[in-house]
């Protein structure tokens, strides 16, 4: 029987982690308690883990990742097997505007989750068993050209933005408490992810939203940037997969197999809002402003090593995923008038307010 640890599981993946974890599907067949530590900051909600509430296997705890006094007592009091680590600041934009807080929980606070993992795994009976999942992107690898070959778990690391730096740097500690320590760690990288309770500051709810209300669709620079889109139900299989049956000491990628630029993919947003009867989401609301500085410019995974080692594949589509995605953020008005409180206010004022210069729309 499986007792896991997902500290940020208020947060969007974590969330969908602790549900995948909650739902006796296969791979989570042996699970029988689930713990979430969340400092709650902006992107952690509780009401992302409404549907959880009842289920006796799960507990919430309100917490910094960096409290280690808290952490260790948690760990030893839950008898923790299993710890998958997202919690995180998650946003490029907000590393650029404010990066002490992406030093503080993405190397602070994993060094500080490593150290106390590494103190309960000691103490344990059955150590060889625990295992620490640290869960991080493929931003750290850098960006790509047109005819690059994909990210594969061999790929030097080169992170751009402070963001992509803190993670890459979590990893590197990570590996060292395997290597150095014995820590039975696992890492994974995965691309961008998508789907419900996404927080509205990354582009797809932020134009789902925008569009909803006729508002101008802010891409940055020519749009021609680049990602591989996974969706969030997938990548918490994956997850899963991962942490009980990957191997300690080695990283998995997990892609979602659709790699497509962020015009292409706001356009194709859109027409699904039209079909699902918003006639005022059309073209004539995307707008050019000004680019993020040192904007990377294509990502892509090659995730056949977890295709071919853990069993695991995308199951959605682009085309599925976005419409079930759209279909949410259509049915749950509540939760999106209780995110876009004043703190989501302000943020939209202070990223886009500097982009206002409008360098193109299309026809
Ligand atoms: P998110 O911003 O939605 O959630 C992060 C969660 O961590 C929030 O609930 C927040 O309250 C919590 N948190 C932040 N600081 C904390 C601290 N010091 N102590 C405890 N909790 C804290 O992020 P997400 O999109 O769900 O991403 C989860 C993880 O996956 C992150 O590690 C991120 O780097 C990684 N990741 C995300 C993506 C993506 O596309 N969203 C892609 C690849 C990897
Ligand atoms: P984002 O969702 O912030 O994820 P990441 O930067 O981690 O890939 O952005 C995805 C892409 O969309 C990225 O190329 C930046 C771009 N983007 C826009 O064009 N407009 C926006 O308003 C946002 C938030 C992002």
């Amino acid at each position: 029987m499986k007792r896991c640890l997902v500290t940020g599981g208020a947060g969007f993946i974590g969330s969908a982690l602790v549900r995948y974890l909650l739902s006796g599907q296969e791979d989570a067949a042996g699970v029988s308690r689930v713990v979430v530590l969340d400092k709650l900051t902006y992107a952690g909600r509780r009401e992302n883990l409404a549907e959880c509430g009842q289920d006796p296997r799960f507990s919430f705890l309100q917490g910094d990742i960096a409290d280690s006094e808290r952490v260790g007592q948690l760990l030893e009091e839950e008898a923790i097997d299993s710890l998958f680590h997202l919690a995180a600041e998650s946003h490029v934009d907000r590393s650029i505007e404010g990066p002490e807080a992406f030093i503080q929980t993405n190397l602070v606070g994993t060094y500080r989750l490593l150290q106390a993992a590494h103190e309960h795994q000691k103490k344990m009976k059955n150590g060889q068993n625990f295992r620490f999942l640290h869960v991080s992107t493929d931003e750290v690898f850098g960006t790509l050209g047109a005819q690059d070959p994909a990210f594969t778990e061999e790929t030097p690391y080169r992170p751009n933005s402070p963001y992509s730096a803190s993670k890459a740097g979590s990893d590197h500690l990570a590996r060292a408490w395997h290597h150095t320590f014995g820590l039975p760690v696992i890492i994974t990288n995965c691309s961008n992810n998508y789907g419900p309770r996404q927080y509205p500051e990354k582009l797809i709810p932020v134009m789902i939203l925008k569009a909803l209300a006729g508002e101008k669709l802010p891409v940055y620079g020519d749009g021609s940037n680049i990602r591989d889109w996974l969706f969030v139900d997938d990548h918490a299989w994956g997850l899963t997969t991962a942490c009980f049956r990957g191997v300690p000491g080695e990283s998995y990628n997990f892609g979602g197999r659709a790699e497509v630029s962020n015009l292409e993919l706001v356009k194709t947003l859109l027409s699904v809002l039209r079909e699902l009867g918003h006639p005022q989401a059309t073209e004539k609301l995307i707008s050019f402003v000004k680019d993020r500085p040192g904007h990377d410019w294509r990502y892509a995974i090659d995730g056949s090593k977890s295709e071919r080692e853990l069993g695991w594949r995308p199951q959605e589509t682009i085309g599925t995923g976005l419409r079930r995605t759209v279909e949410w953020y259509l049915k749950n008005g509540d939760w999106i008038r209780s995110v876009q409180d004043d703190g989501h206010k302000a943020w939209m004022q202070a990223n886009y307010q500097g982009r206002s210069v409008t360098v193109g729309i299309l026809n």
